[in-house]
């Protein structure tokens, strides 16, 4: 058996894949893949407006917010949020704590003031910076919620912070239970929690928008992406088909509250048996560890090789640390099951045991 612990694309739902690889070969029993089907029909319509809706039915999403699936990754909303809320003579607020963090800043900057108002920068990234304070007249403040390759998350969401909120959920989307409707702005690529690579989700309250004075090129403005209902040129059609089985696979699973208490479950498992086990240290601070992505080091470099020879011996694939920071790193997404975790913590037990 495999154990996917990859940080993304990752594991999804077996019965998303079954139900995604039928489609490929006919589609709805219209003899059709859903790869050869045009946007605009009776057969790709219902599948954007179903996969909207079981957003904003999961997220329990007021009015105001709507909801788009774009192209460009999480990595175009870097741009894109500034270039449609931020004028050139304003500040935007953006918290910095890891390495997708400053790719957000570093695009903001080109459009207008950035004011950093809390930073992990000098503890490497190891924990949330906590009681920011958010200057009023800041056109937004930016938080990453959980950072990918550090494996800190924020658990006390800065709801209170008197301007626009805009998140970047990437890595935590739909994996536990927010008040979603405090967010102004949420952003995600789907590749994690939420199905394949190729489409991002933005959640975005329409009253933010149309108050800046650049010129938006025509498929960056957010407001036509809403007049056309997230189909102002052809949208990722097999992600959005995707995205769509994973978000009425989560519904029928009881939804976010369930896929909170799962995910609870796992990170408790993983992170008492590394408290447990001195062999492996985790760098991240104990308040602010992410339960999406657990990160771990050993202090022997030589003992890490040999577990990460292990892990790929008894099919536990992805278990390495991102490259800039080495040693290993867990991720937990919400299709990841507890026997995953049950399977690599005793693998965890029996290694120390053996080198301990
Ligand atoms: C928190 C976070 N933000 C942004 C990104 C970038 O996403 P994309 O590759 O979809 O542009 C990632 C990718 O892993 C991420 O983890």
């Amino acid at each position: 058996m495999i154990h996917n612990f990859n940080a993304g694309p990752s594991v999804l739902p077996k019965e998303v894949f079954e139900e995604a690889s039928k489609s490929v070969l006919n589609f709805n029993d219209t003899g059709l893949s859903i790869l050869e089907i045009g946007h605009r029909t009776p057969l790709f319509e219902p599948v954007m407006a179903e996969a909207r809706s079981l957003v904003k039915e999961l997220m329990s999403l007021d009015d105001d917010h709507e909801v788009l699936f774009l192209h460009g990754g999480a990595t175009t909303q870097f741009m894109q949020i500034p270039m449609n809320l931020l004028n050139e003579n304003e500040i935007a607020a953006y918290t910095e704590t890891g390495t997708w963090a400053s790719k957000a800043i570093k695009e903001a900057k080109i459009f207008g003031h950035v004011e950093i108002v809390g930073s992990s920068k000098e503890n490497n990234y190891t924990s949330i910076p906590k009681n920011i304070i958010t200057p009023p007249t800041a056109a937004y403040l930016h938080i990453t919620t959980n950072e990918t390759i550090a494996g800190t998350q924020w658990h006390t969401l800065p709801y209170d912070c008197g301007v626009p909120l805009v998140a970047d959920m990437s890595s935590d989307i739909f994996s536990r239970q927010l008040d979603f409707n405090k967010f102004d702005l949420m952003y995600a690529g789907a590749q994690k929690n939420m199905g394949a690579a190729g489409v991002n989700l933005v959640v975005i309250n329409k009253n933010i928008l149309g108050k800046v004075k650049r010129t938006i090129p025509t498929i960056l403005d957010y407001r036509n992406h809403i007049s056309e209902g997230s189909m102002l040129n052809t949208p990722p059609v097999f992600a959005v088909y995707v995205a769509m089985l994973t978000l009425r696979w989560l519904k029928k699973k009881g939804g976010i509250a369930t896929l909170e208490q799962e995910n609870n479950q796992k990170a408790e498992l993983l992170y008492s048996t590394l408290d447990a086990l001195p062999l492996f240290k985790t760098p991240v601070a104990k308040e602010d560890r992410s339960k999406m992505n657990a990160v771990f080091i050993m202090d022997d470099n030589n003992l890490e090789k040999e577990f990460l020879e292990l892990c790929k011996k008894e099919g536990m694939i992805g278990v390495k640390g991102h490259r800039s920071v080495g040693g290993f790193r867990i991720s937990m997404y919400n299709a990841l099951s507890l026997e995953s975790i049950k399977a690599i913590t005793d693998l965890m037990k029996d290694f120390a045991n053996k080198k301990g």
